[in-house]
């Protein structure tokens, strides 16, 4: 090992007592290589994302891992075959890699669901692969219903075909023979499914949502005791909500938000208008989007809330 990899390997040890993975080290080394001092790859270590949720102490450590039946060797070539993934999941022990959402990052946005769901129904709006439905399978829902448009095709930003359906919620639920309920639904249509849930979750879909106070009123007609939201959110104190006019296609192949709006305007609308009892924002992070919007004003770096909206 070279004189700077055993540095960044202390760095990663000392903020966020693992390893680098081989994504990270390259990415690490590749900047040394272009200039950058240990100085600034150390403080970029120490304030990741990944530093930040591991300080919090609400964070809960032990990651999911889920059970299946399947060997460890068919395990491992579904994953394969099925990358890119949306979701990190572990299952016997074995984790999917190079996900767009990390391990920690995931944990952090299941802060606040309910340890226990014994008895408790949930709706999961926009699933995506489906890991915060399964985990509140394993915490022991009674019922879970998980639903997405399936409009988010990580395929469309790489090199690799497109997916005949882009989420691979179903292979999952094969895998670890879950009893979670799926429903491809678009959220504006979300009152077809004529039930009412303990808990919705409506993690990272709000700001994809041209019409984002009709949905969550919607929501609220269905939620029995409480929404939990997470999304991009303004840096701002201010109530405000920022619309994006979608300049290009590849704007939209990108996952571009249609809003953003800060964390005293989303409380605003939960309870001003959507008619909950209480709002409030549990948690917030600085993220890397990878992409400069309007509203970080130059910087690919920006915040993302987790909330609780209950009636
Ligand atoms: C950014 S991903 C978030 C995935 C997951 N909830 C999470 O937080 O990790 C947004 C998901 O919402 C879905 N989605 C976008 N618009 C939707 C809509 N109108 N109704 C239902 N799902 C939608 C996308 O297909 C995608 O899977």
């Amino acid at each position: 090992m070279s004189k700077i990899e055993d540095k960044i390997y202390n760095y990663y040890e000392k903020s966020l007592g693992r390893k680098p993975d081989k994504k990270g080290l390259s990415h690490f080394l590749t900047k040394y290589e272009n200039g950058e001092s240990l100085e600034v790859i150390r403080n970029e270590i120490e304030h990741s994302e990944e530093a930040q949720i591991l300080k919090m102490k609400e964070f809960e450590k032990k990651p999911l891992d889920l059970f299946s039946t399947k060997p460890k060797e068919d395990i491992q070539k579904i994953f394969q075959d099925n990358a890119p993934w949306y979701h990190w999941m572990s299952i016997n022990g074995i984790e999917i890699s190079d996900t767009r959402t990390s391990k920690a990052y995931q944990m952090w946005i299941s802060q606040n669901i309910p340890k226990d769901l014994t008895n408790k129904t949930i709706l999961d709006i926009g699933c995506a692969d489906g890991f915060y439905s399964f985990l509140c399978e394993s915490r022991n829902a009674k019922k879970i219903v998980a639903m997405d448009l399936e409009s988010f095709d990580l395929s469309k930003n790489k090199t690799i075909p497109p997916k005949q359906n882009p989420n691979n919620f179903k292979i999952l639920k094969n895998i670890i023979n879950s009893k979670v309920e799926y429903k491809k639904l678009d959220i504006y249509d979300v009152q077809k499914l004529n039930q009412k849930f303990d808990y919705v979750l409506m993690y990272g879909i709000y700001y994809h949502l041209y019409d984002f106070v009709s949905a969550l009123q919607k929501i609220s007609d269905m939620a029995i005791d409480s929404v939990f939201l997470s999304g991009h959110i303004l840096d701002t104190h201010d109530p405000t909500m920022y619309y994006y006019k979608m300049q290009s296609k590849s704007d939209i192949k990108k996952g571009f938000s249609s809003v953003v709006a800060s964390a005293n305007c989303l409380i605003t609308i939960a309870k001003e208008i959507c008619k909950f009892k209480t709002a409030e924002c549990v948690d917030i992070i600085t993220t890397d989007y990878g992409s400069i919007y309007p509203h970080t004003h130059g910087s690919t770096k920006g915040k993302i809330g987790l909330f609780k909206f209950s009636k």
